[in-house]
């Protein structure tokens, strides 16, 4: 059985990017789950003097989270040109650890005007020596639409692309 976590960077609730990831969990093949990390919200702002001292549960439990994940899918809005703070807070509190080394990361876009926010990701999770799957990625047009997770299951051209997604992202893990 093969793990992925599903990080939304939107803390929204009627995100479209966390229906995106739920619909993804729906369609996960035999073989692998997909769990959506829910705990973006509880993280403190990163300092690292926190960092060295007496680790939050709530970063011990996402290092725990990504510990467990053979692959990681990132879905987030742009905000502001970039990407939200509290989803570079959680990947703030990575630098320094190895938890995203090496480990295959791709992105889900519920927006296609999110250009900038996707390449500031892909900086950052470059940088933090993610393996960062581009052939996995999937950039779909859900702003706007207020489709829940079912409702995006339901469109034939959304849940191809998502399943074409996770199956890119599957050989990659067992590459
Ligand atoms: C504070 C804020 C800033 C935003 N800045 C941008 C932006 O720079 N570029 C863009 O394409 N959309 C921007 N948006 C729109 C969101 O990216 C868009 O509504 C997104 O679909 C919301 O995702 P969600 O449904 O998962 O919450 C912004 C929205 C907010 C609330």
């Amino acid at each position: 059985m093969r793990t992925f976590l599903a990080i939304c960077g939107s803390l929204r609730r009627s995100s479209s990017n966390k229906s995106l990831l739920e619909a993804a969990a729906l369609l996960a093949p035999d073989g692998v789950t997909i769990s959506l990390y829910e705990g973006m919200g509880e993280l403190p702002a990163f300092n690292p003097d926190i960092a060295d001292d007496a680790q939050p549960a709530s970063v011990t439990d996402f290092r725990a989270a990504l510990g467990r994940a053979d692959a990681v899918i990132i879905s987030t809005p742009e905000y502001v040109h970039s990407l939200p703070g509290s989803l570079k807070n959680a990947l703030d509190w990575l630098v320094g650890t190895s938890d995203l080394v090496d480990k295959p990361v791709t992105l889900f876009n519920a927006s296609p005007r999110s250009t900038y926010a996707v390449a500031a990701l892909n900086e950052i999770l470059t940088v933090m020596s993610g393996r960062v799957v581009d052939d996995a990625s999937i950039t779909l047009q859900l702003s706007g639409r207020d489709l829940d997770a079912a409702g995006i299951v339901a469109e034939p051209p959304f849940s191809a692309e998502i399943r074409r997604g996770i199956a890119t992202l599957l050989k990659a893990v067992e590459a």
